[in-house]
């Protein structure tokens, strides 16, 4: 859908406004013509029908992107008055949680599209006029690639809401490219030593990604690609999910209060496994990554296997650093922004692409699939970088940090390239699985 291959220049190459401004109206033009997808595609009891308590009805997160939209660039770039002030209350993702939101006086769906559209016209021409520079909110288009890494979010959280959607599809799009039948190892070498976390450089990194600093790491291997399904089927066929020697104990206690038996979406129909995915029910393929597990099935895998979840550094680590000149890179292929043959981004495809796909996009280390496809879970806790600064908004992360989110990577299919980068810090609570989530093994080179 978001076509990243005919985007202008990367906003890092761009010193000259005027190719950064065409840059910045393509990718707000690109999120809002995958929100318009997202909604129009569906009429408007199912906009305004809560489909799952996990989420907003899709007509709330239509006009909070626009109110966002309004909020930041109108206001507090541009200096313009509130145009609906008696609406911001609606759009607080922090005043309401998702439960409570379909019970709010929220815009109808015909003038909440009235309203972004209205603020998206007065954004175009404020960014005419934008020096783009001068202050730090504007330093390289930061407020404005913020935007449009937020609608994008918002297109990957309105997804999830299709995916938990009852009654038939509503979306389509091809299925990704075939498996590569190249052999490759199962697992790849990162060797010991020093690398640069984090980024102070990236324009519109979020705060959380910085600053950049020194990590030094340990020798570990890594899985070259995600987990499959047809790997994880052993460890349900193993009995994993009845053995507690793979869970920790709170994973344990949430498995039985949950009835955890397999992946969210998936049922078992005679000898085989089926899923439903986005209105339509098929056989689990099995060389796909497995896709809609929480943290807790992850790391009971990983022991399973006798292996454990990587960290976030040894993911960045794997993903960043090149052995060749020791820096770290904005992606594994290198600086270049991210391309249909190097990774399943942008909601392109409605599904992963087999483990192995994306040659193209291989790290320096062998390893496939780090950005795109499936969300990986790691080991770590969400807590900030040595000197982290909260900006533009402690809201953004500061308020998150703790040992009650767990750090995923990398993005999956459902993610825009501009809302993706090999700096880039996704959380969530360790028994979600609603959201586009997969993992990967790690084991110490020690303890091999
Ligand atoms: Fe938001």
């Amino acid at each position: 859908m978001l076509n990243a291959d005919r985007l202008p220049p990367a906003a890092p190459e761009c010193t000259d406004p005027e190719p950064l401004r065409e840059r910045i109206a393509a990718e707000l033009l690109a999120a809002r013509a995958r929100t318009a997808a997202l909604t129009d595609c569906v009429d408007d009891r199912d906009l305004t029908a809560q489909h799952s308590p996990l989420m907003s009805p899709l007509v709330w997160d239509l006009a909070h992107i626009g109110n966002q939209e309004e909020l930041w660039l109108l206001r507090n770039v541009g200096g313009r008055d509130p145009m609906h002030p008696e609406i911001d209350p609606l759009y607080d993702a922090f005043e309401h949680p998702r439960a409570a939101r379909p019970t709010l006086p929220l815009l109808p769906p015909a003038e909440a599209r009235a309203y972004a559209h209205e603020v998206r016209g007065r954004v175009l021409d404020l960014l005419t006029s934008s020096p783009l520079e001068g202050v730090p909110l504007l330093d390289r288009g930061f407020a404005f690639g913020m935007i449009a890494q937020h609608e994008q979010q918002h297109d990957e959280t309105m997804l999830i809401t299709h995916q938990l959607r009852p009654g038939p599809a509503a979306l389509s799009a091809p299925p990704p490219p075939a498996a590569d039948p190249g052999r490759r190892p199962a697992e790849v070498l990162v060797p010991g030593g020093p690398f640069t976390m984090g980024t102070d450089t990236e324009p519109w990194s979020l705060d959380n990604e910085r600053p950049a600093h020194e990590v030094s790491l340990p020798a570990f291997r890594l899985d070259t690609t995600p987990v499959s399904n047809a790997a994880y089927q052993e460890f349900i066929a193993d009995g994993g999910y009845d053995d507690p020697r793979w869970w920790t104990p709170e994973g344990w206690e949430h498995r039985w209060r949950a009835g955890l038996e397999a992946p969210l979406f998936w049922q078992r129909e005679g000898g085989r496994w089926l899923r439903r995915r986005f209105g339509v029910t098929e056989p689990v393929p099995g060389d796909e990554p497995v896709l809609h597990v929480c943290w807790y099935e992850a790391d009971a895998y990983a022991r399973w296997a006798g292996r454990r979840l990587p960290t976030e550094a040894e993911w960045e680590k794997a993903a960043r650093h090149d052995p060749a000149t020791g820096r770290s890179r904005r992606y594994p292929w290198g600086d270049a922004e991210p391309t249909a043959d190097r990774a399943n981004l942008g909601q392109r495809h409605l599904q992963p692409a087999p483990v192995g796909s994306y040659p193209a996009g291989e790290s320096p280390h062998g390893a496939r699939q780090l950005i795109g496809d499936v969300w990986e879970w790691t080991a770590s806790d969400f807590l900030p970088y040595p000197g982290f600064r909260a900006w533009p908004y402690k809201e953004y992360s500061d308020v998150f940090f703790g040992p009650e989110y767990k750090v995923l990577r990398g993005g999956s299919f459902a993610v825009a390239p501009v809302a993706c980068r090999g700096t880039f810090r996704n959380w969530d609570y360790p028994i979600r699985r609603q959201i586009f989530s997969g993992f990967r093994t790690a084991v110490s080179v020690d303890e091999t």
